[in-house]
């Protein structure tokens, strides 16, 4: 199965796509996770993405097109991935048709969580992930059953990112109403878009996902 999240940040494209991914047996692919692990490795491209990161807006096309290209032919794409934060402008989204195309591909859909800006600020102000297996938490919505301990691998690390503050909140849901947003009506000429109520709890946003994802593809 090859999916899209679509969504602005904080929607829960990430949470919801780690959830899938063991449920259907496909990778999340997520740009931004990839930003951040090029910054980490203090390569030329980490470089170059971090001022930008920070500020909120959004990273080069070129720069995120050729970065994706070779991740989705990985072996471990071989049953389908779910792309979390791509494409994000018009051109990614032509550029991923191409790239599709080329590797003899089909999109299977195209799924929009729709949330009020008003509850992201508070979503993504909340947010903390453990520093050694990833696992994502909320200090509110998804706190970790042993305060500082992660329920996944008992680390007692956790990192809070960077651009996880309100005033580059307010930077990158402006770029996602200017720049993003704008490839919905793409994806709704296709057939391909689906849309859920993204504000549900996430165990309700997790089966909006699942009725959509199993009427793709009937057992
Ligand atoms: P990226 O890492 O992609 O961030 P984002 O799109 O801003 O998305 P987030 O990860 O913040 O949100 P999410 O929807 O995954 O929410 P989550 O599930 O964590 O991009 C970062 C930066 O990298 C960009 O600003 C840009 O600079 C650059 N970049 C990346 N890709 C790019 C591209 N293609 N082109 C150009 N630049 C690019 O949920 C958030 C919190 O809410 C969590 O704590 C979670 O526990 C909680 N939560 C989730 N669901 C619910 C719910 N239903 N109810 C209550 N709480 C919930």
């Amino acid at each position: 199965m090859k999916l899209i999240f679509l969504g602005p940040p904080g929607a829960g494209k990430g949470t919801q796509a780690k959830i899938l991914e063991e449920r259907y047996g496909i990778v999340q692919i997520s740009t931004g996770d990839m930003l951040r692990a090029e910054l980490k490795a203090g390569t030329e491209i980490g470089l170059k993405a971090k001022a930008v990161m920070e500020s909120g807006a959004l990273v080069s096309d070129d720069i995120i097109i050729a970065m994706l290209g070779g991740r989705i032919e990985q072996p471990d794409c071989a049953k389908g991935f779910i792309l979390d934060g791509f494409p994000r402008t018009v051109p990614q989204a032509q550029a991923l048709d191409v790239m599709l195309a080329e590797k003899k591909m089909v999109l299977d859909a195209v799924i929009e969580l729709k949330v009020d800006d008003a509850a992201l600020v508070e979503r993504i102000a909340g947010r903390f992930t453990c520093a050694k297996c990833g696992s994502g938490y909320h200090d509110t919505f998804h706190r970790t059953t042993v305060d500082g301990v992660c329920d996944k691998c008992g680390s007692t690390e956790f990192i809070r990112r960077a651009d996880d503050n309100r005033d580059t909140v307010a930077a990158r849901l402006e770029a996602y109403h200017a720049q993003t947003a704008p490839i919905l009506p793409h994806y709704a000429a296709h057939g391909r878009l689906h849309s859920v109520d993204g504000m549900a709890d996430m165990a309700e946003v997790t089966r909006q996902l699942i009725a959509v994802l199993d009427s793709l593809n009937p057992a």
